[in-house]
């Protein structure tokens, strides 16, 4: 194992109803005055921005609101939310929503105390201070509610980047499994999937005996075959909802990942996917993590063995391992179709002749990338062709 820092200081606020305390917390965190963002029409219908509301007012704290982020949420919001918090002299930003519009809140959190382009942050640099961020979450996906990143696009150009800081880490995130009963069935699986890949991109690693971490990806992983399925035959299971919520938030705040290198090309290779074609980005880890997954695996057979056996109850073939290695990303693709997401280009709506623009959007040049294994731009292609064609 490596050495390794933890540091992960949110207050998870977790339960049936706990939205009605949001105003005590931005209280506790020192809020004054608050920036509500939210995104389109969920929270607003749900009723929850009112409850939100209604819980400020109970302890004084005055708010302005700003909506509208839109999923895979734009540079242009955040800089309105950045001149709209300077007029009003917002203290603390409280994000109402799912990782778009908490990342946007991130953003625009980094932004007001800075004198430069809030952009800076999505290109390279690391932010020394944020305004304080709390989130209401209202879907399990990611993991945003308790990692010190966020992912803006661009508008020119479609550049979807991320910014990382320990000061965008949100200071509490309240977590009511009931609020993700409402989501569109699309949406949970999407959810599902990028909890997953959050756990594959630390699973697949060259660190030896780091079987702690291993058994608790392993464990994730396992939950989230489990109750995926269950959530999407029964939208109003609370159960199956808290254990995917808990499980996303588990999954992203590296407690799984510590003390070993990872891999996120997966992520890289699809954020163009969502860049360009606007899709959700749960959508294309999909089409992208499978594939992938085929590029690589014989890099350690027996680390994808491992997760076929343990995650997706294959047998093992001592006579034949990689057999066991293919039948697990078979089994894990198959899963992802079984949950209604899409598995190649075609059902993404993504188009085999933009792999040029993808793989040049990607930037690698001439270089490599990658933890698990290294990548040049000619292997992104070949991913992003194996993803283009995959079948079941
Ligand atoms: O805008 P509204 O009307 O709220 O609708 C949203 C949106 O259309 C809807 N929704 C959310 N909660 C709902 C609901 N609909 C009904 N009932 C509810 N309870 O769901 C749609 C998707 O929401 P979004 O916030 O975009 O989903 P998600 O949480 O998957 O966030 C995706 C964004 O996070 C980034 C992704 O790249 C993408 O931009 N990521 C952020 C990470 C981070 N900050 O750590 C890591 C991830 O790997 C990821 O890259
Ligand atoms: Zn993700």
């Amino acid at each position: 194992m490596e050495n390794f820092n933890f540091y992960s200081p949110t207050e998870f606020v977790f339960g049936k109803g706990r939205e009605n305390e949001a105003g005590t917390y931005v209280k506790k965190y020192g809020g004054t005055k608050v920036l509500i963002h939210y995104g389109g029409q969920s929270a607003k219908k749900s009723g929850l921005l009112d409850r939100v509301i209604a819980s400020l007012d109970k302890e004084g704290v005055p708010y302005v609101e700003l909506g509208g982020v839109q999923p895979n949420p734009r540079d242009t919001l955040v800089y309105k939310g950045i001149d709209l918090a300077r007029t009003e002299n917002i203290d603390f930003i409280l994000a109402v929503g799912g990782g778009s519009v908490i990342d946007s809140a991130k953003a625009i959190a980094m932004g007001v105390p800075y004198e430069g382009d809030f952009w800076d942050f999505y290109s390279g640099k690391s932010a020394a201070k944020a305004l304080p961020v709390g989130t209401v979450l209202t879907i399990a996906a990611a993991g945003s509610e308790g990692s010190g990143d966020s992912v803006i696009t661009k508008e020119d150009g479609m550049l979807k980047r991320g910014a990382s800081s320990p000061a965008i880490r949100p200071r509490f995130s309240v977590m009511n499994p009931e609020l993700t009963m409402t989501l569109p069935p699309y949406q949970t699986a999407c959810g599902a999937t990028d909890i997953m890949a959050h756990v594959f991109e630390r699973y697949f690693t060259n660190t030896k005996e780091v079987e702690i971490t291993d058994r608790l990806c392993e464990a994730v992983l396992a939950t989230m075959v489990r109750e995926t399925p269950r959530v999407i035959a029964d939208p109003a299971n609370y159960e199956a909802r808290a254990n995917i919520m808990w499980a996303g938030t588990v999954a992203h705040t590296n407690v799984v990942g510590v003390g070993r290198d990872q891999d996120w090309n997966s992520h890289g290779i699809e954020h163009e996917l969502s860049a360009l074609y606007d899709c959700a980005h749960g959508a294309g880890l999909a089409v992208i993590m499978p594939a992938w997954m085929e590029f690589v695996y014989k890099h350690d057979v027996m680390r994808f063995c491992q997760m076929a056996v343990r995650v997706f109850g294959c047998n093992m073939n001592y006579d034949d391992p990689e057999s066991t290695a293919v039948a697990g990303i078979k089994a894990f693709r198959r899963f992802l179709h079984d949950i209604g997401m899409p598995v190649n280009f075609t059902e993404l709506g993504a188009k085999v002749e933009d792999i040029p623009v993808l793989v040049e959007k990607f930037g690698l040049g001439d270089g490599q990338t990658g933890g698990f294994v290294k990548l040049s731009s000619t292997d992104v292609a070949e991913i992003y062709k194996i993803a283009a064609n995959a079948k079941l």
